[in-house]
């Protein structure tokens, strides 16, 4: 199939190009990760006005009207009137997006604000553990439309995860896998071994393995699922749609964010400016997308050298100049965003204008103890999700944030995928020296005793 074949005139869902100076079309047979005529990245696009999208922002779940049928289940398909690019029975589902926004009172007093306005939307539900489901129902049926039948990835983990667990379940394609050797926590690279992936560990970390995907599913016509696929961040759309559910379809004044490759944010983004667009949202929220202080490329640009999306006509020169120079690897204890070279960077750009956004960067300190204080909530993240209650910590502080805000943190992936940051934390053993980490303000450590009742009785009563 030629790249070139634009779409045919009756497609009411097809890709467009975000760069406004090309804006070139291509219907949903293509297999594009990005513009073939300006290099940009590509949306799924849609004439609303020949579709049928809801009226009122309470009827864009159909689950209520009936949970039994396959893609009312789906927490992504159940808002399919959002991402209609897909005939019904295409649609792939593992049981992704049954999640739930939490109250988070304890967050709520660690970072200062009222206990009944901050919510966590707990992502690590998912069958992987991760968010990713979200956007891997998505990309999967994408590659059912077309036929694909291997799909890879570059991935921090849980990327690899979940595309293994969609192979595994559906039987669609075969998945492969490649990650950074060393660079990916353990309960990560578990699943991918155990679920059957094809697992490539390049020398190097996620910005090679980022830059090799690309390349070897150009060269082999390999179907590829990282987040320059359109069809993922659809998916990830409607982890939006269960933030304003749960909140009685109320728009939080404040969603935030971790930021690693960027792709959630620009989904983020995406869907906002459609239910806007729709009329369905009066006001936007405003999104903050937190980095790791390692790994902080989209919040020097933003930051300090005033990079704005400025309608689609941002500062490309000066972007290409700062990866051309941009020696520095990567470092940080929330290795799921430990990316120098964020593949969204454009979209996220617009996602920050549309919602009038913000970025902020925090250390790995800050993150352990914002990740410590989330698992006094009883759900537990893993490290690069924490960064959004980081984050939050950081905005109160400044101001930034109000008070009186309703703010919703995304927690984007399960303790469990982490475990060995978890233990090396509460435990204070000197494994996290490497990340240049002492002990952090919340340790629970695990008390040693000898197998001797009254010896364990002593130390118990001392623990009282
Ligand atoms: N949180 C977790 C737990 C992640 O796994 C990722 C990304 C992010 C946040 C950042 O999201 O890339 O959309 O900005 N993980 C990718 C992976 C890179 O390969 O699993 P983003």
């Amino acid at each position: 199939m030629s790249p070139r074949r634009t779409r045919r005139a009756h497609d009411a869902a097809f890709q467009r190009c975000v760069n406004p100076d090309c804006s070139k079309t291509f219907d949903l047979g293509q297999v594009l990760s990005s513009c073939p005529s300006c290099g940009e990245l590509l949306d799924v696009a849609y004439d609303w006005d020949r579709l049928e999208p809801p009226r009122r922002l309470q009827d864009i779940s159909r689950a209520r009207r009936g949970v039994r049928e396959r893609l009312d289940g789906s927490g992504v398909w159940r808002f399919r009137a959002l991402l209609p690019f897909a005939p019904e029975d295409s649609c792939v589902t593992i049981g992704e997006g049954r999640t739930l926004l939490r109250p988070a009172p304890r967050v709520a007093e660690y970072v200062g604000l009222r206990p009944d306005r901050v919510f966590l939307q707990y992502e690590g539900m998912n069958p992987s553990g991760s968010f990713k489901d979200n956007g891997m129902a998505g990309a999967f049926t994408h590659a059912r439309m077309v036929g694909a039948k291997v799909a890879a990835c570059a991935s921090t983990g849980n990327t690899s995860a979940s595309l293994a667990a969609f192979a595994a379940a559906t039987g669609d394609m075969k998945a492969v896998v490649f990650i950074g050797s060393g660079k990916i926590a353990m309960g990560k690279l578990s699943q991918a071994l155990e679920y059957g992936a094809r697992t490539f560990e390049i020398e190097g970390d996620f910005d090679d393995a980022m830059a090799r995907v690309l390349e070897v599913s150009r060269e082999a016509g390999i179907y590829l699922v990282n987040s320059v696929n359109p069809f993922r961040l659809e998916g990830q759309k409607t982890i939006m749609y269960r933030i304003l559910e749960g909140l009685g379809w109320h728009a939080p004044d404040w969603v935030l964010c971790p930021g690693g490759n960027l792709g959630n944010s620009s989904a983020f983004g995406k869907a906002f400016a459609e239910l806007a667009e729709l009329g369905l949202l009066k006001r936007l929220p405003r999104l903050a997308v937190i980095n790791a202080t390692g790994a902080r490329t989209l919040s020097r640009l933003v930051n300090q050298e005033g990079l704005r999306w400025n309608g689609g006509r941002y500062d490309r020169a000066r972007v290409n100049e700062f990866f051309r120079t941009l020696a520095e690897r990567a470092h940080t204890i929330a290795s799921a965003i430990e990316i120098n070279r964020p593949v969204n960077l454009s979209k996220c750009l617009r996602a920050l204008e549309v919602t009038n956004g913000v970025v902020r960067d925090c250390s790995d300190e800050e993150i352990l103890d914002a990740k410590a204080v989330v698992g006094l909530e009883g759900i537990g993240c893993e490290p690069a999700s924490a960064a959004s209650v980081a984050g939050l910590k950081r905005l109160v502080g400044e101001g930034a944030i109000d008070r009186d805000a309703v703010v919703a943190c995304v927690l984007t992936g399960h303790l469990l995928k982490a475990p060995e940051a978890t233990i090396g934390y509460h435990s204070c053993d000197g494994s996290l020296a490497r990340y240049g980490l002492g002990p952090g303000r919340f340790p629970n450590r695990p008390v040693r005793v000898p197998n001797d009742l009254e010896k364990i009785l002593e130390a118990v009563r001392a623990a009282q």
